[in-house]
């Protein structure tokens, strides 16, 4: 099955666009991949398990007919991003990155060893980084015009209680999209961000949404369009993102989230008032009598 609907897009739109995916062998990477290699990109995934890299290199190939190329990389290791760069640019420069490996759990924070901190921040902030100066640094160098564009979290924006290391290393890689897009600019590098709200995926569901953090209240109340993202949605938003369409936006961070940092905002209330019948609101407000 394709991730194809209603698209405004062409089929050939991505043609001749070389793209890494960062931790793209499962989950939202994989979706937006799956994407990508639809309307015809070149694309490159990386990530820490070989096995997972060939499933899905092996799924495409039966799903779309395309081969891609894999890489196994750990992005928290300088050496081996370095290495992995120079191998994908013996093949061809990229012109597209996308930070995508992410690693994230739900935790105390005065509970968490500075290992379990390393851990999430080690890959989140320094890994697009390293992936980001590589890739950078050979665009600049050739006079190659590039994209670089990261998965962020609602958490970069607002903060996060029980994911403070993932929501501190998404800030962080927010800051880096938006300073870079005034140093890279005049290079013709764009730098943008995308933060998805709940777009279920096994992993990350399994993690950071289990029952007891629910509760009675299903996860649709809290999102102002009363449902959970689809995954062809974040991944047609990643298109245009790095498609010509995009070429005057950088330094900038979509939010898809069907409203759902806005609920939050608006307080748990907010939901109970949309609740009310017309009689309460009623009472608020009586109606005088028309004599
Ligand atoms: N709560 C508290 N500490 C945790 C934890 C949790 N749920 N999970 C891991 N840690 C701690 C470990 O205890 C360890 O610290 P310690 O040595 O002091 O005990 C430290 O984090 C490193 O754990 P380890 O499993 O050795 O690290 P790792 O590098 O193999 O894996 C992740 C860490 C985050 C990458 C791993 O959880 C993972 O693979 N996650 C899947 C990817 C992911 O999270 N994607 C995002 C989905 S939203």
């Amino acid at each position: 099955m394709t991730l194809a609907r209603n698209t405004l897009y062409r089929d050939d739109l991505l043609a001749g666009q070389r793209i890494l995916i960062t931790g793209g062998g499962s989950g939202l990477g994989k979706s937006i991949g799956q994407r990508y290699v639809e309307l015809g990109a070149d694309l490159v995934i990386c990530g820490r398990r070989a096995e997972v890299l060939a499933q899905t290199a092996q799924e495409f190939q039966d799903l779309l007919g395309v081969r891609i190329e894999t890489h196994v990389c750990d992005v928290r290791d300088a050496q081996a991003v370095h290495a992995m760069m120079d191998a994908i640019w013996a093949q061809g420069p990229l012109d597209v990155l996308l930070n995508n490996a992410a690693g994230n759990f739900l935790a105390r924070t005065d509970q968490l060893s500075t290992r379990a901190f390393d851990a999430v921040v080690d890959i989140v902030l320094k890994g697009s980084a390293y992936c980001t100066m590589e890739a950078g640094r050979r665009w600049i160098a050739a006079g190659h015009k590039g994209t670089v564009m990261s998965i962020l979290t609602q958490s970069a924006l607002t903060g996060m209680p029980y994911t403070v290391p993932s929501a501190m290393a998404k800030a962080g890689a927010l800051a880096m999209i938006r300073s870079l897009a005034v140093e890279w600019g005049p290079y013709g590098i764009r730098t943008v961000g995308v933060v998805p709200g709940p777009f279920p995926t096994e992993g990350a569901w399994k993690r950071l949404m289990p029952q007891e953090r629910i509760g009675e209240a299903p996860i649709e109340h809290g999102v102002a369009l009363r449902r959970v993202g689809e995954h062809h949605e974040l991944a047609d938003l990643c298109v245009y993102l790095i498609s010509d369409s995009a070429a005057f936006i950088t330094g900038e961070a979509v939010v898809i989230d069907g409203g759902r940092w806005l609920q939050g905002a608006a307080g748990a209330s907010a939901y109970h008032m949309q609740q009310w019948p017309d009689s309460t609101w009623d009472s608020l407000h009586p109606k005088k009598d028309k004599a």
